[in-house]
């Protein structure tokens, strides 16, 4: 499938997704969640695809912002409606068994930030920088900002970084556990593929299921969550790449998977 804004190249089972805007340094305007909706949906039901790398085109940008030039003119019930499209592409990504991995190459602001939270975790540029301006323009984050950061890193620090809308370094990201590497730019991309590789190449149903597990689980009590982990679990057992997997390491050889 074509997409006016997205970009995806496939190889040894690792998708990238690069959001190609660079002359909105990547903002993602209405046209660009449909596109990344239906993308994500076509990689979701494409077995080759066995994990997503998503990235921003251009040299300055990751996406530097959902988009102010649309957002200006926009009713109370359409700025609504648009941080609910927005909120589908995120909750999609939570939901989706495909792991999603953001590579953080410049700017991740506003909905930016909230496109990398969306993703399962984040490399990033050591010329990233992170941040939520969205009370400079009188606004608040509006695609899970407020819910994912503050999940992630705490009330406090999720508080100080939206209430103030200051710009944090890559650095300050790692330290405050946003980012789990930073990497030299031109390292970057080869750095998330080759995680996404590694990742494709193990018993991806079980990925898949761990996913599910972590992101649901954190919206139950553990006791529930510990139940769901092990029903999963059982459900692991009905596979062939289970038998696969096991039977490989009795007989010492390398597992190979297929993913059912
Ligand atoms: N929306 C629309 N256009 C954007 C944009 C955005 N979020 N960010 C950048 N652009 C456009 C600029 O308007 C400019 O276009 P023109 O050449 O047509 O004027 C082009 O991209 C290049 O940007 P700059 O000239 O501003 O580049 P810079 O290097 O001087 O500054 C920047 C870079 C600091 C990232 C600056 O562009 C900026 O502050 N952008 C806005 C960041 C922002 O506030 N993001 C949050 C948006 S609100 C939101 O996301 C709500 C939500 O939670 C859903």
């Amino acid at each position: 499938m074509e997409f006016k804004n997205l970009l995806i190249e496939m190889s040894d089972g690792v998708a990238t997704l690069t959001v190609n805007r660079p002359q909105a340094l990547n903002a993602l305007n209405s046209e660009v969640l449909t596109e990344l909706e239906c993308a994500l949906y076509g990689l979701e039901q494409d077995a080759g695809a066995k994990t997503v790398v998503i990235t921003g085109a251009g040299e300055k940008a990751f996406v530097a912002g959902a988009d102010i030039k649309e957002m200006a003119a926009m009713t109370s019930y359409e700025g609504h409606q648009f941080a609910l499209k927005g909120q589908r592409v995120m909750l999609f990504m939570e939901k989706m068994h495909t792991p999603v991995i953001a590579a953080v190459n410049g700017f991740a602001l506003g909905g930016g930030l909230e496109l990398a939270l969306g993703c399962d975790f984040i490399y990033a540029s050591a010329k990233a920088k992170l941040g939520f301006p969205e009370v400079t323009l009188g606004i608040m984050p509006g695609f899970g900002g407020t819910q994912n950061l503050s999940r992630l890193i705490g009330p406090n620090r999720a508080n100080e970084m939206i209430f103030t809308g200051k710009v944090i370094t890559a650095e300050k990201a790692l330290a405050w556990g946003i980012v789990n590497e930073v990497f030299a730019p031109e390292e970057l991309l080869a750095k998330a593929r080759e995680t996404a590789a590694a990742i494709a190449g193990v018993g991806t149903l079980g990925v898949g299921y761990a996913k599910d597990a972590i992101a649901n689980g954190l919206n139950m009590t553990k006791e529930d969550g510990f139940r769901y982990e092990a029903s999963l679990f059982g459900v692991l057992f009905a596979t062939a790449d289970q038998k696969e997997g096991m039977e490989a390491f009795v007989v010492k050889r390398k597992a190979v998977f297929q993913g059912k």
